[in-house]
């Protein structure tokens, strides 16, 4: 399977796709992750890491070489979950070519719809485990004690508020995109972890 999740920030794609990878046995590929890699590893411009911080985009080139790359490691030949990826509809088109380029193409696009005000309280409070990579929530799945928390500097809800502004113009038309090509499943993204779940695998034809 070689799945996208599309969503506005906070919207559960990183906590849904975790579920996916590990029942269809496949590599989640977030370009947020490895972007907080690279910045980790001082191997991000400096004009990108100024960019996060204020909840922009990175150049469509710039996140497309990275997927690029990505997809043609050993790991994803039974497929992978794009989590964040494409966020544009350039990105869409460039990601078409790169699975082409191998005789490849996407399955189907799952994107979670929630409204503004709980995307903010889901990504201000936010907290990752950052030994484990797990993603908590402080009021609706606390993490256990001893984790290592770490919050993400562009969970500050200012910057929350500019990601969603950000989302809503540049990721407007990649859903019309994928809808004409019959791959968009729209998933209610509101309710308890597992009732998105639930929704999200019945939206895909997945089982239990
Ligand atoms: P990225 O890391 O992709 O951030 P995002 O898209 O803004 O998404 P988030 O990680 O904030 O949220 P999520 O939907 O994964 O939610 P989560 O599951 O954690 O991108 C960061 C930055 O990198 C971008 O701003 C941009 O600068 C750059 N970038 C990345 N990709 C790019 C691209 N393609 N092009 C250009 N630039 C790019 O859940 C959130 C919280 O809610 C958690 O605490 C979780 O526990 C909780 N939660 C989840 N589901 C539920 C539920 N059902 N009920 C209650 N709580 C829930």
């Amino acid at each position: 399977m070689r799945l996208v999740l599309v969503g506005p920030p906070g919207a559960g794609k990183g906590t849904q796709a975790a579920f996916l990878c590990e029942r269809l046995g496949i590599p989640q590929i977030s370009t947020g992750d490895m972007l907080r890699a690279a910045k980790a590893a001082g191997e991000l411009a400096q004009e990108h890491v100024d960019l996060m911080a204020v909840g922009g985009l990175l150049p469509d080139e710039v996140v497309l070489a990275l997927v690029a790359k990505r997809v043609e490691e050993p790991d994803c030949a039974p497929g992978f979950l794009l989590d964040g990826f494409p966020r544009t509809t350039p990105q869409a088109a460039g990601l078409d070519t790169v699975l082409a380029q191998h005789d490849l193409a996407l399955n189907a696009v799952a994107a979670l719809d929630i409204p503004e005000d709980l995307l903010i309280e889901r990504a201000v409070l936010r907290r990752i485990d950052k030994r484990t990579g797990r993603i908590y929530h402080l009021k609706y799945n606390p993490p256990p004690a001893g984790a290592e928390l770490e919050h993400r500097p562009d969970d500050r809800e200012d910057v929350v508020r500019d990601r969603i502004a950000t989302y809503r113009t540049m990721t407007a038309d990649l859903l019309p995109f994928y809808a004409a090509r019959g791959l968009l499943r729209r998933v209610d993204g509101v309710g308890s972890v597992e009732e998105v779940r639930g929704r999200v695998f019945a939206a895909l034809g997945i089982t239990d």
